[in-house]
């Protein structure tokens, strides 16, 4: 990603600072946790801190010091160490890093002590997100306070305090261009992703073997990371929605659900797919399969501008419910209409949880869901506009109970793609993912059934 969209983003931030009469904002990235002695958890900078900076490593604070005078873009960060650079890799310095990404001034981490207490002096306002750092809550506490000693000097601390991370919010929900460019990458690589896991796909293999695929697909093609704990769920493990075991073994009947997507240059992708182990949908399978397919092309035809974020799920559900009453999931002479039962919730015994999510450089992406202005007693829930990107999500899961056929007992469904809303419409960045019946079992055909191990 280049410099100057890093740098127009935190021009763009400045001027809401400057709006609200100037402050100083202070954003610093992730900690780095340790594991055990000199062992860490891999790290993942902070998504704020990125989106303004685009550098990646620990121990970094950004400091915007928007004033009467003008602008200053500050990064604190690690100072050069040969010694360390042996063990760990490079780390750009104070000097580079300020040449490299663009801000005005550059100081060692280490200064943020000595040199915070000046930025404060007089700041106004102070842009912060309190308690989202414990690690730096407390240091700011003695920064303010040695501004605050310094009264009977005239110099005053700042009087009044602006959640940056609301600011940035309202900003990381409409992508730019080399988002969009980066996220439609991502969800490439996912796509291939799931397209080898499926033909790799053999009743008899685990769980973890397709993980295994996924993430070779992921690191060859070039993405990070995968942007969340994958989920290969065989069988009755589909029923569980955040399931991460992954380490049963897939046996002939099952379906193989898979949720998961890389994370390429900080950007996340979110695909589900569901597919048979044996290659081919049975028949209750594929009633069930061609229902939530249904219901999301539904929920597609919302994704537009001018829909509400809330649409998309209403008419999944709908479709859903719709389905639960037609094959008996659900008993008309216990839940009543289609209508009743979605005015009672009874939909939720098979579909609990919502069907989407803003999506970017976090897989649950920052930004509000509903309006900032109240009509009657309530914020609706947001329009959407062309930039945003949304997932696409419905699913089915059905556990034993009575009542319920028991050709569909243990059957979990869920279809996920990953949209970018555009001023006409939307553009599936997953449309390349096997999704219909036809072109899952066309891809299985690829695999070692016929004397090919699905790894190309
Ligand atoms: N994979 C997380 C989600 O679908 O929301
Ligand atoms: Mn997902
Ligand atoms: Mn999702």
């Amino acid at each position: 990603m280049k410099r100057d969209s890093f740098i127009s983003r935190r021009n763009r931030l400045f001027a809401l600072m400057q709006e609200q009469g100037g402050g100083v904002a202070i954003l610093p990235t992730a900690r780095e946790m340790t594991r055990n002695s000199d062992n860490h958890f891999p790290f993942r900078h902070d998504s704020y801190f990125y989106y303004l900076s685009g550098f990646t490593e620990p121990e970094a604070v950004i400091v915007l010091v928007a004033g009467k005078t003008g602008n200053r873009a500050v990064l604190f960060c690690r100072e050069k160490n040969l010694e360390r650079e042996i063990w760990d890799g490079y780390r750009y310095g104070p000097e580079a890093a300020r040449e490299q990404f663009g801000f005005d001034e550059a100081h060692a981490f280490g200064a943020l002590d000595a040199e915070m207490p000046n930025y404060l002096a007089d700041a106004g306002t102070l842009f912060y997100s309190t308690g989202a750092d414990n690690n730096l809550d407390a240091p700011l506490q003695n920064w303010l306070q040695i501004v605050r000693s310094k009264a009977r000097s005239g110099i005053s601390a700042p009087d009044k305090t602006v959640d940056v991370r609301c600011l940035l919010d309202e900003m990381r929900l409409f992508k730019d261009d080399s988002e969009i460019s980066a996220m439609q990458h991502a969800a490439v690589i996912s796509g291939a992703a799931h397209a080898r896991a499926m033909r790799f796909t053999q009743p008899g293999r685990h769980e973890y073997e397709l993980e295994a695929e996924l993430l070779h697909e992921f690191r060859r093609r070039g993405a990070q990371a995968p942007a969340y704990g994958s989920i290969v769920a065989a069988g009755a493990n589909a029923c569980v929605l955040h399931y991460q075991a992954n380490d049963a073994a897939i046996k002939d009947g099952d379906l193989v659900l898979i949720d998961a997507g890389c994370e390429l240059d900080s950007y996340a992708s979110d695909i589900t797919r569901t597919f048979p182990a044996n290659g081919k949908f049975s028949g209750p399978q594929k009633t069930l399969y061609e229902l939530v397919l249904a219901a999301q092309q539904a929920a597609l035809e919302c994704a537009r501008p001018g829909s509400r974020y809330m649409d998309g799920h209403n008419a999944a559900v709908r479709v859903l419910t719709q389905g639960m009453l037609d094959t008996g999931l659900l008993h008309k002479d216990k839940v009543g209409s289609v209508e009743d039962a979605i005015a009672d919730s009874a939909f939720r015994q098979f579909y609990m949880h919502g069907t989407g999510h803003w999506l970017g450089l976090d897989v649950h992406d920052a930004g509000s869901y509903r309006e900032t202005v109240k009509i009657g007693d309530e914020k609706p829930w947001r329009t959407l506009e062309a930039g945003m990107v949304i997932t696409i999500e419905p699913g089915i899961y059905v556990r034993p109970a009575e009542g319920v056929p028991e050709q569909y007992w243990h059957t979990g469904i869920r279809i996920e793609d990953d949209v970018l809303i555009t001023a006409d419409g939307h553009l599936n960045l997953s449309r390349d993912t096997p999704k219909t019946v036809a072109e899952i079992e066309a891809e299985m055909q690829y695999s070692e059934r016929n004397g090919n191990d699905g790894r190309h």
